[in-house]
């Protein structure tokens, strides 16, 4: 029998009533009518370009071929210009940002070393970072920090062995972001012990503002960037990693996707970038104006809260803890009822069961349906405590 690696986990719990996570995702993944509140994918596209470019492209047969391994250089280009990363820069495009995260890991760490993460935070990379050192997951889940990874705490927590300093930003699942002050010191850290900045700026867009590490330090930034949740290609795999020449080339050697990554994806993702300044303002201000009602609704029952208000993500934290009602019901309660959401578990091993975790770029009348059935839920739950 195969032994299974030191590191292997359960990265994910499995839902009450199926077999495995796998089984769980294929059942909401079919229902058409699912409310997809519970993956931060964005839903708000309209006929863009997005569509068409990949239905020529597939007209064409181009997927018969294999595109050029490290990415179409035009895409390559608009994702760097988009960042404004364009001289001292190189990227690769992955599937997803998922890859780049675990090639990132790979690439910067030696089993002595360990990287600072923080908790609640998208614990996947943690994992992907356990592979080839240690973890230190910092509680962040409290006002005093702003509910994220300070300077001061990574100062606190670093030794010599730290190589990798772990932001997402914004973070996943709370919406704090990092203000411009704050990257100067991070990126005063990086210098000063020589270590790497893992910058996941998947929810980059959804900010009101945005600072990125590699503009302050070149040497000592990786930027991961995603295509599934602005650019609502979250099925399509497909993200990149932007860093130093210097980095990227070291990346090269351990490539996984040697034979480049899905052609269609690719030509969504060059018309998405073209279009992006066509319809963001509208997606944002749809985001953002969601989250509205859902804080309407939260600030109706008694002893739930927002820690983080507004988020700028496309997802925020509601903390249960004070009403007696548990995630993982509160969680149940809706897929009855179509919605798919979050419980905190899938995002911090110490919080996890305080909070839901909701995404909210999908239709206004969607989440309002969701505020109604959150209220009736926490009403019908609670009153079952109280018996
Ligand atoms: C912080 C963060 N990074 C990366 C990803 C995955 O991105 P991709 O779909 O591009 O692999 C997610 C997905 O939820 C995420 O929350």
């Amino acid at each position: 029998m195969i032994s299974r690696k030191k590191y292997a986990r359960e990265a994910k719990s499995v839902p009450k009533g199926f077999d495995s996570p796998n089984d769980f995702f294929n059942y909401v993944y079919n229902d058409q009518d699912m409310i997809w509140m519970g993956q931060n994918t964005n839903h708000l596209h309209d006929k863009d370009g997005i569509m068409e470019a990949m239905l020529s492209s597939i007209k064409k047969g181009d997927y018969a071929k294999y595109p050029p391994p490290e990415g179409f250089p035009e895409l390559k280009d608009l994702i760097q210009e988009d960042l404004g990363l364009t001289h001292g820069f190189d990227s690769l495009i992955t599937a997803g940002g998922t890859e780049s995260l675990y090639l990132a890991c790979n690439n910067v760490l030696e089993p002595e070393n360990n990287t600072l993460t923080c908790d609640p935070g998208y614990l996947i990379i943690d994992n992907f970072s356990s592979r080839f050192g240690e973890v230190r997951s910092i509680p962040i889940y409290n006002e005093e920090c702003g509910y994220k990874l300070t300077p001061q705490l990574a100062r606190e927590n670093l030794d010599e062995n730290t190589k990798l300093i772990l932001l997402i930003d914004p973070l996943n699942p709370l919406g704090t972001s990092y203000t411009k002050e704050e990257i100067k010191e991070f990126a005063e850290i990086a210098e000063e012990n020589d270590i790497y900045l893992l910058h996941d700026i998947t929810y980059r867009d959804f900010a009101r503002d945005h600072c990125l590490a590699a503009k302050r330090v070149p040497e000592h930034a990786i930027t991961i960037y995603s295509f599934s949740k602005i650019y609502g290609m979250a099925g399509l795999r497909i993200g990149a990693m932007i860093a130093s020449p210097d980095i990227i080339n070291s990346v090269r050697t351990i490539l996984i996707n040697d034979l480049g990554t899905n052609v269609v994806a690719q030509k969504g993702a060059i018309a998405a970038v073209n279009s992006k300044y066509e319809w963001l303002d509208r997606i944002k201000e749809t985001t953002r104006s969601n989250q509205k009602y859902i804080k309407q609704a939260v600030d109706q029952v008694e002893g739930a809260y927002l820690p983080v208000y507004p988020s700028d993500a496309n997802m925020m934290v509601i903390d249960l803890y004070e009403t007696g009602v548990k995630p993982p019901e509160l969680a149940d309660y809706l897929l009855e009822r179509g919605i798919f959401a979050r419980e905190g578990t899938y995002t911090s091993k110490l919080f996890g069961h305080r909070y839901l975790r909701v995404s909210y770029s999908i239709p206004t009348e969607h989440v309002k349906y969701f505020t109604e059935c959150f209220l009736e839920g926490m009403d019908a739950l609670m009153e079952n405590k109280d018996l």
